[in-house]
């Protein structure tokens, strides 16, 4: 069989997969996804050597146990682009003013970073490499970057740590330089330091069924909630709110992305020039800036 003559989706398997999707992941796609969500499926029907749609409808159904072929299906489902130092500005501020503050603020000395939506590893790393950079500040702290995601594959992949091509042309070049070594035997492909490695801890986790972590200074989820519609927005960032430190939190997200009618726990400010949140509680200490 070549798989890749399956037909695309009717609107009727549409609306099985999408809505399939969304309960399991608060991923929404509209029907002028078909073709996308088409192509992405029909990679798991080729791996499972199952010849149409409805049939793999059928056999998720018939399992007794779904979860691990639902997180298949999520798996290749999700868009996982990503990049070192994408939306640069981010990390700029988060280098030269968030980790000051909060080295000036805390006193456990305890520095906790959440990439929600890490993909293949990119952002925490590049958090990782910032970290590394301001390290001086941090000297005896207890450091970690707690890196989630609902898809299994790019973590698997993130931990291997190995990069190439666009992954990692916008990282500046002493960093690359500093951070990443040459494979073996291997061109063009660059390994992370264990340096960057050491701080960052991959965990699956999905936003819409798992619980979170507490007491996190900084958020990073960042091209994750377009993904979602206005209610899981909400109900996620709500649960932001908990997890993150009320004195000292700072929250990331991207930058086509917006909490506008979305939440009132956080504030929207510009910290050298990067669009950053704050949770409400901190509203003065900004306004008087
Ligand atoms: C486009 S990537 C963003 C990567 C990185 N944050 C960045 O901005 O470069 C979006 C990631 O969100 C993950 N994701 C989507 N729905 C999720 C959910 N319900 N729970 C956890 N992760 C999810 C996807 O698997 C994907 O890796």
């Amino acid at each position: 069989m070549d798989f890749g003559k399956i037909q695309r989706l009717t609107a009727e398997e549409f609306a099985k997969f999408s809505k399939l999707v969304y309960d399991e992941s608060g991923i929404f796609m509209k029907e002028a996804k078909i073709t996308l969500l088409s192509n992405r499926l029909r990679k798991r029907l080729s791996e499972l050597k199952i010849e149409t749609f409805s049939e793999y409808y059928e056999y998720i159904n018939n399992l007794k146990d779904k979860h691990v072929e639902i997180e298949a299906l999520l798996d290749v489902v999700s868009t996982n682009e990503t990049y070192f130092f994408r939306n640069e500005r981010h990390f700029e501020a988060l280098s030269k003013k968030c980790f000051q503050d909060i080295a000036e603020r805390k006193k456990d000395r305890k520095l906790r970073i959440w990439s929600a939506g890490c993909s293949t590893g990119e952002e925490p790393y590049t958090i990782s490499i910032c970290v590394n950079e301001q390290m001086s500040l941090f000297k005896g702290w207890d450091i970690e970057i707690l890196a989630t995601d609902i898809a299994y594959s790019v973590m698997e992949f993130a931990k291997i740590g190995r990069y190439s091509g666009r992954r990692i042309e916008k990282v500046p070049p002493d960093l690359l330089k500093k951070y990443f070594k040459q494979v073996p035997g291997v061109d063009d492909v660059l390994e992370i330091t264990d340096d960057v490695r050491k701080l960052v801890k991959f965990k699956p986790l999905n936003l819409f069924k798992d619980s979170f972590p507490a007491d996190v200074d900084i958020i990073f989820c960042r091209n994750v909630m377009i993904y979602f519609d206005k209610e899981h927005q909400k109900l996620l960032v709500s649960n932001f709110y908990k997890s993150i430190n009320k004195s000292d939190g700072y929250f990331f997200i991207g930058h086509s992305e917006t909490l506008h009618s979305v939440s009132d726990d956080f504030i929207y400010v510009k910290i050298l020039d990067a669009p950053i949140y704050i949770p409400k509680e901190r509203k003065n200490e900004f306004s008087n800036r």
